[in-house]
This record gives C-alpha cells, sequence and structure tokens, in this order.
C-alpha cells in the first residue's frame, strides 16, 4: 500500500510508509511514479539519523563506541564524560591518550573511573606515563605499527574486532589541522559501520547514495539559532541531490569538487523537524552545528558502575563551562 504526497515537505514525491528504524528500513515503492531519477527502481530504503540522540546519548538501544583522537579536546565536559559513560568501548589513540589524562584531571575526574578499555596507535609520540598509569588501571594497550592505515583506522579496526556496536563517536577538533580533517574524513568515508565525528560545535557524518532516502530528525535545540550546516561531496561527485527542509534546498543539484558544495546552507526554519536528502550516486558528509548550550546535566563520577551518583563537588565547579567560547566556527 502506498501514496504519493505532493507537498511542499517532499517536492520529489516521497512515498512515505510509518515505520521508524533507527538507521535503515526499506519500503517498497512503486518508483515508476516517483520518477527518483537515478535511483534502483525496485525499491527506496530510508535512513534514519537522530542527532540528538547520538549527542545526547539517549538511545539504551544502540550502542556504540568512543575513540578520542590526538586532538584538543573541547567537547564540553558534561557532553564528554556522559558519552563516555555511556559508551560500550572507549579508546584512546596515541596521543589522545595524553590528551585524555590532561582533560581528566582539569575537570577533577578521577583516572581510576575514566580509563580507556583501549589504548592504540603507533606510539610514536603518547608519554610513557599516561600509558602507564592507565596500563595498570586496566587498559589494554594495543600497538598498531602499521603505517599504511592512520592511527584512527587502526582504532576502528581493534575496536570493531572486540565488540559488535552500531556506531562510533570519535572526539576532534580540527582548528589549525587540515590535514587531519581531512584524512578523518577518509576514515567516516571508508568505513562501513557508521561513525560520528564530534567537535565542541559540530557532528558530521556520511550520506550514502545506497542507503535510499536520508531522514535526520531534528528538535529545536538543533535548529534554532541559526545554525549552519554543509553537504559536502566526498569520494566522487554526488549526483542528483535532493533535499527538503534547508534554506537552500538541492533539486537535482550535482554536487562536486570542481563545481557546487553546499556550505554555510541552514534549517527551512528555526522549527524544522527533519532534513532529508537523496541522491542517486555517490556520498555526502553532512555537517551540522550542535545547541550552543552545554546539557544540564552533571559530570557524574563513575562511568563504569550502573548506578550512576552525581558529585555534587564536580558539577558545581564552573571551571568545565568556558570551553566552548575558545573555538571559532569551521
Ligand atoms: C539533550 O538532552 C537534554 C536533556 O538532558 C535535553 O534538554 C536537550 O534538549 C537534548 N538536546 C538535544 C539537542 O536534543
Ligand atoms: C575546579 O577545577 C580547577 C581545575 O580545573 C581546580 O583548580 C579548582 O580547585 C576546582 N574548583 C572546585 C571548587 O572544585
Ligand atoms: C518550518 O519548516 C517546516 C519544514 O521544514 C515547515 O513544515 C513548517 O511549517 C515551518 N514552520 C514555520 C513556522 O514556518
Ligand atoms: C535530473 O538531472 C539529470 C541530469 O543530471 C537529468 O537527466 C534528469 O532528467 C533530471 N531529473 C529531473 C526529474 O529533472
Amino acid at each position: 500500500m502506498w501514496f504519493l504526497l505532493h507537498s511542499k515537505t517532499y517536492p520529489f514525491g516521497l512515498l512515505l510508509l510509518v515505520s521508524y528504524a533507527h538507521y535503515t528500513k526499506s519500503s517498497h515503492i512503486d518508483t515508476n511514479a516517483l520518477q527518483m531519477g537515478g535511483l534502483p527502481s525496485t525499491e527506496l530504503k530510508e535512513t534514519h539519523w537522530y542527532p540528538d540522540q547520538v549527542w545526547n546519548a539517549t538511545n539504551d538501544e544502540l550502542s556504540y563506541g568512543i575513540i578520542i583522537l590526538n586532538r584538543p579536546i573541547e567537547v564540553h565536559a558534561s557532553v564528554l564524560t556522559n558519552l563516555w559513560r555511556k559508551a560500550k568501548i572507549r579508546c584512546t589513540v596515541d596521543q589522545g591518550t595524553d590528551r585524555w589524562l590532561l582533560f581528566l584531571n582539569q575537570h577533577n575526574l578521577d583516572p581510576a573511573l575514566y580509563w580507556p578499555d583501549l589504548v592504540t596507535g603507533d606510539f610514536d609520540s603518547v608519554s610513557s606515563n599516561s600509558m602507564g598509569r592507565f596500563l595498570a588501571l586496566g587498559s589494554d594497550i594495543v600497538p598498531t605499527p602499521d603505517q599504511s592505515y592512520t592511527d584512527f583506522q587502526k582504532a576502528v579496526m581493534e575496536i570493531t574486532k572486540r565488540e559488535k556496536i552500531d556506531y562510533l563517536i570519535s572526539i576532534v577538533e580540527f582548528n589549525g589541522r587540515l590535514d587531519h580533517c581531512m584524512s578523518n574524513i577518509n576514515t567516516l568515508y571508508k568505513s562501513s559501520l557508521p561513525i560520528y565525528l564530534l567537535s565542541a560545535k559540530y557532528m558530521s557524518w556520511v550520506l550514502r547514495a545506497n542507503a535510499g532516502l536520508h531522514r535526520i530528525h531534528l528538535n529545536p535545540g538543533f535548529t534554532s539559532g541559526k545554525k549552519t550546516l554543509g553537504l559536502i561531496p566526498v569520494g566522487s561527485p554526488v549526483q542528483q541531490v535532493y533535499s527538503t527542509g534547508l534554506k537552500w534546498n538541492l533539486n537535482n543539484h550535482t554536487l562536486a569538487f570542481g563545481g557546487m558544495v553546499s556550505s554555510s546552507n541552514t534549517y527551512e526554519n528555526e522549527t524544522t523537524p527533519e532534513v532529508s536528502v537523496k541522491m542517486s550516486q555517490g556520498d555526502l558528509l553532512w555537517i551540522m552545528q550542535l545547541p550552543s548550550h552545554p546539557r544540564t546535566e552533571s559530570v557524574t563520577s563513575n562511568p563504569r558502575t550502573e548506578s550512576v551518583t552525581s558529585n555534587p563537588d564536580e558539577t558545581s565547579n564552573s571551571s568545565v563551562t568556558p570551553h566552548h567560547h575558545l573555538i571559532g566556527r569551521l
């Protein structure tokens, strides 16, 4: 059973089934009627994304791993400790290990509660002090010397060898390191597991043509305040891109370096509930700005116990607050 919508919301004639998947759901449709130029004509999948559930770690049905890469840690402490606490597996990569220890010290968090399950890297830059510290606390130290992969790629491989997870979150700031930025995007592009790049102000992940229609579910926290977003082609030109929910929607455009990329875009309005994107070929990096206000929840005290109690000494420390102001927009 199917029907067509010709509304403003779905100008490209999308079949809506009342189905909610966390990621991918196939919808069997009559595509002859839909003129979905270029998409396989038998079925159009829908892939649902819930960035708030990723950022806030509120979906208990999905499990994820967290990776601390070797960049300054500027994600707000309450956001990061919440993500860390609920992760199924936690990994620090090379000098990211030092950065993590520094972060814990800066926020008066006990390394005995926040040690990584896994420390990986070629260990050319990490200090023996932090490695020794985490080793003593129980971390698995896994040298990954193969120089044909980046430390990030090798961390992804180690993690997926050990745990079955639904996605990964990698913590990384790009200020100043365009090469890191590009290399990390390549890792996202190559990974079959969804990976979110999370920085203090932006979250990014890859939307793939073969995942069908992407539906990114939003809430006002993400859309208010004229937040910026981008749709950047990765790997190859992206053909026949359609979108809804944006101020500057795409309507059968090709996005490509050498042609057009969609940067400094924004939502249709400040309460747009959903953005949808599809393309016939190629993959897009979706880059969205995050809410500027930190989560109000406390930095909790013990990430490795079931019953989590919050420690008022930690939550009252105002030194946790100002990290947002340190970086500019991408
Ligand atoms: C994250 O969770 C908090 C509650 O802890 C909620 O108030 C907030 O709206 C959520 N943020 C987003 C962007 O969903
Ligand atoms: C807050 O944290 C800083 C370190 O970042 C520390 O010097 C200070 O004593 C802490 N304040 C409280 C009230 O715990
Ligand atoms: C905001 O945009 C959405 C679609 O993105 C639309 O459905 C809604 O009516 C708009 N709201 C206002 C107040 O214009
Ligand atoms: C979309 O653009 C392609 C060329 O890139 C064209 O062949 C096709 O007819 C267009 N589809 C629609 C519905 O305009």
